[in-house]
């Protein structure tokens, strides 16, 4: 009973930006691009590229640690460890267990969620439904990616558009009238065409048949755009006024909105059908380019650490990616 009437509420926010800086001039020595088709069609000035050697994980850990300091709660006292990633160090363990163990979260259960850009939302309703329904008291939700490692630095339609990062948030469960008020996620295998990776199993000759290892391409991913772009708005808007109505919340009553970090114009187009002024809309795009799983989080700890949130604001969180798959989530601030 007592679990039915809890809500997660946001405890702590933390995130890893890489130091290395790669701007659209370095770009153009590597493609056939420039600064100022970049700029103009993505809103990217420059994005951040993990040390070589830097795994998903140690990312991961260093914003988990963050957010656990401003939450002011220990690694042990987490029950549960979910991460948002299509860059996991390696196919298993999980990234979520390698981070467990960088962190010292020993008691908890460790999971990752794959749902490409969409991966944050999604790890976040896992661990929101956990407390809710009392199997943990304290989450850790990361949305983590080393994108450089499987970016094709010869494409210039992909190689402009992506960064490395991690953020992350603390949940603990409370009885208050804050926290996630509505959480919403959506899929369309139908689309996974318009988004996807082409990794070593593609040349498999089957399942227990040794492939020819010198046929292995690497690991790297490709994108339709346009088609991408056009379902990327309708989504998102449907997504956000669905979970707006499910929580009761008007567009004008929302204070802040942070979504996925993919193209400033995608953003604005959906802030524009919303009817929701720029001015609560929050950009990190121009700086960190799109981060994947990492976009939504890394965004929201610089707005919460820059006092763009404030205890009973509204905080909309929407996302769109490979799967295809999107959500949305509204949630009072509660630190
Ligand atoms: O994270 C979740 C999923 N990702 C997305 O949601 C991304 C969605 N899509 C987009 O953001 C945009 O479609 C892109 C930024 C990827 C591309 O922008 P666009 O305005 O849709 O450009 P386009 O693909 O229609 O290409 C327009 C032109 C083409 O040249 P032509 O055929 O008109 O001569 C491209 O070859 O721009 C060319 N182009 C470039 N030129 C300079 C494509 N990439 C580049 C580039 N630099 N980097």
């Amino acid at each position: 009973m007592l679990a039915e009437m809890s809500r997660a509420k946001v405890m702590g926010t933390g995130s890893y930006i890489p130091e290395a800086v790669l701007t659209n001039r370095d770009l153009e020595k590597v493609v056939d691009t420039s600064d100022a088709w970049i700029t103009r069609r993505t809103g990217i000035k420059e994005r951040r590229i993990a040390t070589e050697g830097m795994n998903t994980s140690d990312m991961a850990a260093a914003a988990a640690l963050e957010a656990l300091g401003s939450a002011e709660l220990e690694a042990g006292d987490l029950d549960l460890v979910v991460v948002g990633t299509v860059t996991p160090d390696r196919q298993f363990p999980s990234c979520a267990c390698v981070l467990q163990e960088k962190i010292g979260a020993l008691r908890a259960a460790s999971m990752d969620v794959s749902a490409g850009c969409s991966g944050f939302i999604y790890a976040l309703s896992v661990a929101n439904n956990a407390i809710r329904c009392g199997e943990a008291n304290h989450a850790l939700v990361v949305g983590a990616e080393v994108l450089s490692g499987v970016t094709n630095w010869t494409d210039r339609g992909t190689c402009v558009l992506l960064g490395d990062g991690a953020g992350a948030v603390v949940l603990s469960r409370t009885e208050d009238d804050t926290g996630i008020r509505s959480i919403h996620l959506r899929s369309d295998g139908s689309f996974g065409n318009l988004l996807y990776s082409v990794d070593q199993c593609e040349d498999r000759p089957g399942p227990g048949v040794l492939p020819d290892m010198s046929a292995l391409k690497p690991y790297y991913l490709v994108m339709d755009g346009q088609k991408l772009f056009k379902k990327a708005v309708e989504c998102l808007e449907e997504i956000t006024l669905w979970t707006l109505q499910r929580a009761g919340v008007d567009v004008s009553e929302i204070s802040l909105m942070v979504p996925h970090q993919a193209n400033i114009r995608i953003i604005n187009a959906l802030a524009q059908r919303l009817g929701l002024n720029t001015d609560k809309v929050y950009t990190t795009i121009e700086k960190y380019g799109n981060t994947s799983s990492a976009s939504i989080p890394m965004a929201l700890n610089e707005a919460a650490k820059g006092g763009r949130l404030a205890p009973k604001d509204k905080l909309l969180m929407v996302t769109f990616g490979a799967g295809l798959t999107w959500g949305a989530s509204l949630v009072e601030w509660s630190i």
